[in-house]
C-alpha cells in the first residue's frame, strides 16, 4: 500500500492497463471506500454501476469511443441517485419534495456521486492501481447508455472511472502556479495574467513534447477548444429526461 502523500502528489491519469483483474480484497476496499463517502445529509444521493463484463465494456467503448473503458479490469459508473429515495419514501406513503428538480438538488447529487468517485480513485491509486475519470459517458451518448445500464428514473450518469493494474508511467502534466488554486482568505487577482501565461506556455511546452504528431498549443486554445466542443452537449436534455430539470415552479 502506498502512503497518502505519493499517493495523492504523484499521481498521474493511467489510461493503459495489463490484462489483469483486480484482486478481490482490493476490489473489496474500493467498494468500502465508495460506501464510505460523505455525502450531502448521509443521503448517499449516488450509486456506483460496477462493470467488468468485457462485452458490455466494448458497447460502451462504441458508444464513447474511450478505448481506456474495453482495456480497463473494472469499469465504474457514479451516478446521481434519487431513485432509493423515492422508493423508500413510496413505502411510508411519504410525499416526496421534488427536490432533484431544483438546481440545488442537481449539484447535491452529482456532488455526492463526485466524492465517491475520489473515494474509489484515491484507495485504487494507494492499492497500486491506475486509474482514468472518463467525463465522455455523461456528454457522448448519455441516454443510449442509460438504457444499457437499464438507469431508472432519478438516476443520472455523472463521470465513469476506469481502473486497471497500469501499464504506463506518464509524465505528470503541468500544473498551474498554487497562487493561481489557493486564495489565501480572498480572491486574489495581483499578478494572475503573468501567470496564466506562465501556465499558457508550460502547458504549450508540455504538448509540444509529449503529443502524437506535436502540437504546442497553450493552455487557453486547449481550453476554449474543449469548451466549444462542450457547447454542443445536450446535459440538461438528458437530466430532463432522467427525471431532473430545474423548473420555476414546484408542485410540493
Ligand atoms: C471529471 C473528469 C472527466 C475526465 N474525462 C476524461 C475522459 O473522458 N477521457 C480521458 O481520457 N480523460 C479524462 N479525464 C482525465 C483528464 O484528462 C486528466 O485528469 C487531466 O488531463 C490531467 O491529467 P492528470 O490526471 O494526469 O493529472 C477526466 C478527468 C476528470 C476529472
Amino acid at each position: 500500500m502506498k502512503n497518502i502523500i505519493d499517493t495523492l502528489l504523484q499521481r498521474t491519469s493511467i489510461r493503459r492497463y495489463e490484462m489483469q483483474p483486480i484482486e478481490p480484497e482490493k476490489l473489496s476496499l474500493i467498494y468500502q471506500a465508495i460506501n464510505n463517502a460523505p455525502s450531502s445529509y448521509n443521503g448517499q444521493q449516488y450509486s456506483v454501476i460496477a462493470i467488468d463484463n468485457q462485452p458490455l465494456k466494448e458497447q460502451i467503448y462504441a458508444l464513447t469511443g474511450q478505448k481506456q473503458i474495453k482495456t480497463c479490469a473494472l469499469f465504474l459508473v457514479f451516478c446521481s441517485d434519487y431513485h432509493k429515495i423515492e422508493v423508500a419514501t413510496r413505502q411510508k406513503e411519504l410525499s416526496l419534495p421534488p427536490f432533484q428538480r431544483t438546481l440545488d438538488g442537481i449539484l447535491v447529487g452529482v456532488i455526492d456521486a463526485t466524492i465517491a468517485m475520489s473515494n474509489a480513485r484515491v484507495m485504487a491509486e494507494a492499492l497500486g492501481l491506475g486509474c482514468c475519470c472518463i467525463g465522455y459517458i455523461r456528454t457522448a451518448a448519455p441516454r443510449e447508455l442509460s438504457d444499457l445500464l437499464q438507469l431508472p428514473k432519478g438516476v443520472a450518469i455523472v463521470c465513469g472511472l476506469a481502473i486497471g493494474h497500469p501499464r504506463e508511467q506518464p509524465d505528470k502534466r503541468p500544473k498551474q502556479d498554487e497562487a493561481l488554486v489557493i486564495h489565501h482568505n480572498q480572491y486574489h487577482t495581483n499578478g494572475m495574467s503573468e501567470l496564466l501565461a506562465r501556465h499558457d506556455r508550460n502547458i504549450a511546452l508540455y504538448n509540444h513534447s509529449h503529443s502524437i504528431g506535436t502540437t504546442d498549443k497553450g493552455w487557453a486554445i486547449h481550453m476554449t477548444e474543449y469548451y466549444k466542443e462542450g457547447m454542443s452537449y445536450h446535459t440538461l436534455d438528458y437530466y430532463n429526461q432522467q427525471g431532473y430539470g430545474v423548473v420555476e415552479e414546484y408542485d410540493v
